[in-house]
């Protein structure tokens, strides 16, 4: 059946890999992009697809409400694959109201549009949200997040994608909106703006610049490439079933620490240099406020259900993502000019 699929926030980095994937996989879906960008959005991200006949990119504000109504009528929209956020949780921590506006109101304003739109008869079209696993809080040492694991968020990021959760579950209760939410492990790979630990680590390691890691670096995280989550987006939102969650992670769980260990070493090994001389940049910090210890995700479901599994192991992926960014030198250095230096000093100051 031919779609007309918004896609928000994909000029980010996750919302690229899934336009691409659409765009190339789907030719008789019509792919509209719906983009603020930000400081997050770019559009050199796709640049190989911006010209096929099945695209379009928007500029646009999901929080704008009368906008987002009007759109819906102009590409008579289907489906929602909805992935716009503001999605750094050190953002979330000195602005929390501009989390607010985007991940909740920006939400629910799209929540609106569809239900108005698609008028309460639901049978043809999804809403599907894309969350984090941030959503569950923190675990101690043992333990993985299950879809029903309880809701206990603990930054203004992680309590804005909480409540927009919320919200789509609401308008499925309420009104009968179709549904599903995915909630994914932290993502790695080709396109990722660099205030994020790995892509941040590999510039710095690139500039011989000093290597943050927040407290005492053994902070857990489970790594998934970016790739494998956008195969497991396009999965759901073709045969997910209705009102359900999927947890998706990468079985890769790792200390912050011991991760820039191991780009430090890729980029030694790259640079053909005695291994041991990146690790001299590394430079332990004061502590993320309420930093979470470990994400850890189960995703045994969508793997039951869905047949998904992640194809990468860790190493892997990271070696394809440093080859990516040492051979996107323009890239990187576009997108670390002009503001990224002014968020840099705020956050860092002089390490
Ligand atoms: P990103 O910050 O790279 O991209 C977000 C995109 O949303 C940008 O292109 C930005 O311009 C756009 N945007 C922001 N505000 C907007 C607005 N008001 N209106 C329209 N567009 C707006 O984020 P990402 O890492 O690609 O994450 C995408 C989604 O996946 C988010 O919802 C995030 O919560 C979720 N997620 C991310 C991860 C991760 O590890 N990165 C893991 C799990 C879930
Ligand atoms: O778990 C999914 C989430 O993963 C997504 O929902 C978020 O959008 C995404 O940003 C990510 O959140 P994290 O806070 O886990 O990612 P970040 O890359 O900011 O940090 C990863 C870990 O590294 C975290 O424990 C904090 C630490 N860190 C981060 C930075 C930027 C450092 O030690 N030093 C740093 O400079």
């Amino acid at each position: 059946m031919s779609k007309s699929i918004l896609v928000t926030g994909g000029a980010g980095f996750i919302g690229s890999h899934v336009i691409r994937r659409l765009v190339n996989r789907y030719p008789n879906y019509k792919i509209i992009n719906l983009d603020l960008l930000t400081y997050a959005g770019n559009l050199e991200n796709l640049a190989d697809v911006d010209q096929a006949s099945n695209y379009n990119f928007v500029k646009g504000d999901i929080a704008d409400i009368s906008f987002i109504n009007e759109l819906f009528q102009k590409y008579e929209i289907t489906d929602v694959i909805h992935l716009a956020a503001e999605s750094h949780v050190d953002r979330s921590i000195t602005d929390p109201f501009a989390f607010a506006r985007t991940n909740v109101m920006g939400t629910l304003s799209l929540l609106n549009a569809a239900k108005q739109s698609w008028k309460e008869n639901y049978d043809d079209h999804l809403f599907y949200h894309v969350s984090t696993d941030e959503v569950y809080g923190s675990l101690g040492d043992e333990g993985l997040f299950v879809e029903t694991t309880p809701y206990d968020p603990n930054s203004p990021y992680s309590a804005s994608k909480a409540s927009s959760d919320h919200f789509v579950r609401a308008f499925g209760h309420t009104y009968g909106m179709k549904y599903c939410i995915s909630n994914c492990s932290n993502n790695y790979g080709p396109n990722q703006f660099p205030e994020k630990l790995i892509p941040l680590v590999i510039n710095n390691i690139v500039n011989e610049k000093p290597l943050p890691v927040y407290g005492d670096g053994l902070n857990v995280r489970d790594w998934l490439y970016v790739e494998d989550h956008a195969d497991a987006i396009d999965l759901i939102f073709h045969h997910g079933a209705n009102h359900e969650t999927y947890n998706i992670g990468g079985n890769n769980e790792m200390t912050n620490i011991g991760l820039v260990h191991m780009l430090c070493d890729i980029l030694d090994e790259k640079y053909n240099r005695p291994q041991g001389t990146a690790r001299q940049l590394i430079t332990f910090v004061k502590d993320r406020p309420g930093h979470d210890q470990r994400y850890a995700i189960d995703s045994s479901k969508i793997q039951r259900d869905l047949g998904w599994e992640p194809s990468l192991l860790v190493e892997e992926g990271m070696r394809k993502t440093v080859d990516w960014y040492l051979s996107h030198e323009a890239w990187l250095q576009n997108v670390t000019s002009g503001t990224y230096q002014s968020f840099y000093e705020r956050q860092y100051g002089s390490v």
